[in-house]
């Protein structure tokens, strides 16, 4: 089995930074062959472009699906995009390890997506959702967040992380994946404890931590998050008479 670790974080002693070597250590001690992907410290580069493509269909005007297409086609995609690509194809599971940053996924990682998850080569108008091309594959993400967790319940002013988590994972939907319930780590305030005092705010980390861990050795329990896909829709791509959806984003009634 292989795992890969997508990790989002411009720093090696965060919090983040240690809950991806949690998610390391207990993987590999599960019997996983572990790869990481560090973009910050690999520099990876999230702004999708023209720069990215040397032998362009159309260089008048740059159109990223159409880039994404014909390069995937030559076989001409940027090394960066073949190298995680081939980390992903590895990968039974991927863990997505971010702090959320203004109620997302860091744009880093949003770039990553823009870029890897190329149009033409992983994914078509048909090929995609429930049809996608990591069926039978496996993706959780880790997130921290600053604000306490009842701040994320339905009626937070965090905002429902439900829903803000939602379109990173239907995007993952969207590739095929299997996406299991995130773990999430509240109240984790980079610059230092604002809600607590340091010594409850240690012991929470530590806490945390175990947590992350036991959720790895357990994650053969965990149910996917539910997501409609394509035998729910009609011809017009909305749900079919009598399909209620599962969720706030796709649901039969207003
Ligand atoms: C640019 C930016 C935006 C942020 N936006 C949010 C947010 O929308 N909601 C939230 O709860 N915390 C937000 N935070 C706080 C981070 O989630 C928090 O600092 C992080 O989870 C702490 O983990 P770390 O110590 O590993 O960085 C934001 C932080 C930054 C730097």
């Amino acid at each position: 089995m292989h795992a890969l670790i997508v990790h989002c974080h411009p720093e090696p002693r965060s919090f983040n930074a240690a809950l991806k070597e949690v998610a390391r250590e207990i993987l590999q001690r599960l019997g996983y062959k572990v790869e990481v992907s560090d973009l910050y410290a690999e520099g990876f580069d999230p702004a999708e472009g023209p720069t990215h493509y040397m032998e362009r269909t159309n260089t008048e005007v740059f159109t990223a699906l159409t880039e994404q297409r014909h390069a995937s086609e030559l076989g001409s995609l940027p090394a960066d995009v073949c190298r995680e690509i081939e980390r992903l194809a590895r990968a039974d599971l991927v863990v997505f390890q971010f702090p959320l940053w203004w109620h997302a996924q860091p744009a880093m990682l949003k770039g990553w997506m823009d870029r890897v998850f190329v149009y033409g080569g992983l994914y078509t108008g048909t090929y995609r959702y429930d049809r996608g091309h990591f069926r039978g594959k496996r993706a959780i993400c880790c997130v921290t967040t600053g604000g306490p967790e009842a701040t994320f319940a339905h009626n937070g002013r965090g905002g429902d992380i439900d829903l803000l988590l939602w379109p990173m994972h239907y995007s993952l939907y969207y590739m095929g994946y299997d996406v299991l319930p995130p773990f999430l780590a509240h109240g984790i305030q980079g610059g230092g404890p604002v809600y607590q005092a340091q010594d409850s705010f240690k012991a929470q980390l530590e806490t945390y931590k175990a947590g992350w861990a036991r959720r790895l050795e357990t994650l053969e329990e965990s149910t996917p998050i539910p997501f409609t896909g394509w035998n729910d829709w009609d011809e017009r791509g909305v749900l079919k008479p009598g399909m209620e959806g599962y969720d706030y984003f796709i649901r039969a009634h207003p």
